[in-house]
């Protein structure tokens, strides 16, 4: 009779198969992870090579696309590769992975080390020849009017005169009204000027200007201050004025005003030959002469010798040929504005004076036409 298999005998002859055919599977794995290692080094040893023989940095871009670019990089696809392996596998592939990584990333860093030092290198040899001249700095300079309202307030300054500003734009009562000028004056024919609307709403009784001389503050500082005042204005001021070659309609004045006990005419005259002496030198020659003007009284006028011609060419320009050029009008200040603003004509005095800033910046830059200094041509500008 034929023996009957037991259904279910452990064959032994299978069960060594199996177990050898599982060691057989096994060597084949580590024979395929140390070949896989072998490669990672092989891969790694020709990166190093074509890196360090990269000639510039788009070779090395280049180089660097193909181990680590994002998609296609060999050592990005080598590191892809670690999550399909199995958990034994992982550890000596990932650390292989690792390894090749860190030598390629070196190389790359070290080539480009030194082509950076190339082109250092190279840039040392067309250096910029540091001993040619520089290029010439343009220094500016004070415009010719504002060096001399500079001036005007420097010199008074050394005499006491605090320089102090007023709006340009005034009311009808201070420019004319408070200086003795009522509606109807003759004066104000001679100072006729551009009239303002206020967008606020006009005041009839308050008519807006452009003003005419700086007169105004002289009312203004004595109803905010109490006497002894010295103080010296420098300001814009506005005219209907046909421009000629010492009239502007819109330029500047200096107004001076000093009110204390016991001033007369002697300190006003001394401060006026002092401040020409100062801004000119002493071979300047100045005239005093008896003048008009409504908020003074006595008026003068106060003249400086022609710097163009030197009182010696009929024909000038500048002076009309009777070499003197008006500077300032000047006088005691009138008893009626004294009383105006509240102070004691008795016990106080003042002297006051009003002048042209141009006709000074002119006769100091010798420029023969006040149109010059605002015509912004820099060649008369830079010559000062
Ligand atoms: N304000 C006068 C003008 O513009 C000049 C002047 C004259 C000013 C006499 C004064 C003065 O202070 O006392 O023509």
């Amino acid at each position: 009779m034929v023996p009957r298999r037991p259904a279910f005998v452990p064959d032994e002859s299978g069960l060594l198969f199996a177990s050898f055919a599982a060691e057989a599977r096994l060597s084949k794995r580590k024979d395929r992870m140390a070949a896989a290692v072998q490669d990672l080094k092989n891969l790694a040893d020709r990166a190093v090579a074509e890196i360090a023989a990269c000639a510039d940095d788009a070779a090395l871009e280049a180089a660097r696309v193909r181990y680590f670019g994002r998609r296609d990089g060999a050592v990005t696809q080598a590191t892809k590769q670690i999550a399909t392996l199995p958990a034994s596998e992982k550890p000596a592939y990932g650390a292989a992975v690792n390894e090749a990584r860190a030598r390629i990333e070196a190389a790359l860093e070290s080539r480009g080390a030194a082509l950076r030092g190339a082109k250092v290198d190279q840039g040392l040899g067309e250096r910029e020849d540091v001993t040619l001249p520089g290029r010439p700095v343009r220094v500016g300079r004070l415009h010719p009017v504002s060096r001399a309202i500079r001036d005007v307030s420097r010199i008074f300054g050394t005499m006491g005169f605090e320089t102090v500003e007023g709006p340009e734009i005034e009311t009808d009562y201070y420019n004319f009204e408070a200086l003795n000028i009522p509606p109807g004056h003759p004066a104000r024919e001679k100072w006729d000027t551009l009239w303002v609307s206020n967008p606020l709403g006009d005041d009839p009784k308050m008519p807006l200007l452009g003003r005419t001389h700086t007169s105004p503050m002289q009312v203004r500082i004595m109803e905010q201050r109490k006497p002894p005042i010295r103080v010296v204005v420098p300001g814009r001021c506005y005219r209907y004025e046909a421009t000629d070659a010492i009239r502007e309609s819109i330029f500047f004045q200096y107004e001076g005003l000093a009110i204390d006990e016991k001033l007369t005419m002697a300190d006003l005259k001394g401060v006026l030959y002092s401040f020409a002496r100062q801004y000119f030198g002493s071979q300047h020659n100045v005239r005093f002469r008896p003048d008009y003007f409504p908020f003074t009284e006595p008026s003068a006028e106060i003249a400086f010798s022609c710097v163009i011609c030197e009182g010696k060419d009929p024909q000038c320009h500048t002076c009309g040929g009777d070499g003197w050029i008006e500077a300032a009008g000047c006088g005691m200040v009138h008893p009626a504005i004294l009383r105006r603003v509240g102070y004691d004509p008795e016990r106080y005095q003042g002297f006051a004076f009003g002048g042209g800033i141009e006709r000074l910046a002119m006769l100091k830059s010798r420029a023969p036409d006040i149109r010059m200094l605002y015509q912004n041509d820099l060649r008369f500008l830079e010559s000062f």
